[in-house]
């Protein structure tokens, strides 16, 4: 079976390569999943850079996401899981290649109407959208929630979750060309701040100006826009941090963050999803399934290539201003 690989941390497109390996054996509690499409997102490209928060044991395969079809399975659950469609959870990476095996705990069977680019990408972002605006957050109706990197597929998604439960999104981004596309999908205050150009100040008072200040805040990009954010907080208000797009700190002055009690927190998906318990967990699957089909949590899929095309694909991933996710294809014919 082909695997992309990495013997070295660094730059993607330099580092990965295609190697044939051995089909991979299921051992006690196991399965093996034939691969149909795995996403490229921004976890697996920090994890091939060695900046993720999870070593690579060298030489690795990346992929922590994807949908496949299990071939064979050891133990009661394995084998009751033979032939299904299933949301292949790596989390010590590996899907992007023909075959894995994983533990059967690991995989979450699919309704087989998913289609297969919203089966692809059904976990790390629409589960991390629920996870933060509902479990976290908590955010009510008619209340604001402030977010960074808005355009990105999570900020889309959030988007329309705003929409359809009815709280109202304040959305950062850097491009103007953005604000159309942005308020068509529901969103409510859209602000163009263009950390090279402008004075973080001016997105303070531009927040503040459209809502009033927020008591969620959300953002991935950190640096001047993340520290900003810390500014348009209300009393008691949170900024929980998931990102690291700029890979710049976040500075808050003592003065904003005591009188007002502001906590600024960062959030994981992986460790938050590991502290539910298993019906929490069954009720956020469902409640995720749900709301891809409605269209809520859906994905913009941009470009599939085969696997065998690998370092295109992650080329076209870090392609500034690209709109919607590069989906990497195991179910398509080989191209060398
Ligand atoms: N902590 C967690 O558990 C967790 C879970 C899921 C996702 N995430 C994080 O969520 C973020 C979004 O993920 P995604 O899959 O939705 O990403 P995506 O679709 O690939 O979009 C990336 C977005 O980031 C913007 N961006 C890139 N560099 C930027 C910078 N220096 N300053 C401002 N904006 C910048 C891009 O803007 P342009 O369009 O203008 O280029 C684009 O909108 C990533 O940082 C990812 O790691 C974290």
């Amino acid at each position: 079976m082909l695997a992309a690989r990495f013997t070295q941390c660094g730059s993607p497109s330099q580092v990965l390569a295609i190697e044939d390996r051995p089909t991979p054996i299921p051992e006690d509690g196991e399965v093996r999943v034939r691969m149909l499409a795995s996403p490229i997102n921004p976890s697996d490209l920090l994890y091939i850079q060695g900046i993720y928060g999870q070593e690579p044991a060298l030489p690795a395969t990346p992929g922590f996401e994807g949908v496949g079809v299990v071939e064979t399975g050891d133990g009661l659950f394995g084998r009751l899981l033979v032939g299904r469609r299933v949301c292949v959870l790596n989390r010590a990476g590996g899907n992007w290649a023909e075959q894995v095996v994983l533990p059967a705990r690991q995989v979450i069977p699919l309704s087989s109407r998913l289609p297969i680019e919203q089966a692809a990408t059904f976990f790390v972002n629409p589960m991390s959208a629920v996870a933060m605006v509902e479990e976290i957050h908590k955010v009510r109706r008619g209340e604001w929630l402030l977010q960074g990197a808005a355009g990105s597929s999570l900020g889309r998604m959030i988007i329309r979750l705003g929409r359809a439960s009815g709280f109202r999104t304040c959305n950062v981004v850097r491009r103007p060309e953005q604000v159309d596309e942005l308020r068509a999908l529901g969103a409510d205050e859209v602000v163009v701040f263009d950390a090279t150009k402008q004075d973080p100040a001016q997105l303070v008072t531009e927040v503040r100006r459209r809502t009033g200040g927020t008591r969620c805040a959300i953002d991935p990009v950190g640096g001047v826009v993340g520290s900003a954010f810390t500014d348009c907080l209300t009393e008691r208000g949170r900024l929980l941090v998931y990102g690291s797009l700029t890979e710049l700190p976040i500075c808050a002055s003592p003065r904003t963050l005591i009188p007002s009690r502001i906590s600024i927190e960062g959030f994981w998906l992986g460790p938050w999803m590991l502290g539910q318990s298993l019906p929490h967990r069954l009720r956020l699957v469902r409640r995720v399934s749900r709301l891809i089909q409605q269209g809520v949590l859906a994905s913009d899929i941009s470009e599939s290539f085969p696997l065998t095309e690998i370092r295109r694909a992650v080329e076209a991933a870090v392609e500034p201003h690209r709109d919607g996710k590069i989906l990497l294809r195991m179910d398509q014919p080989r191209s060398c």
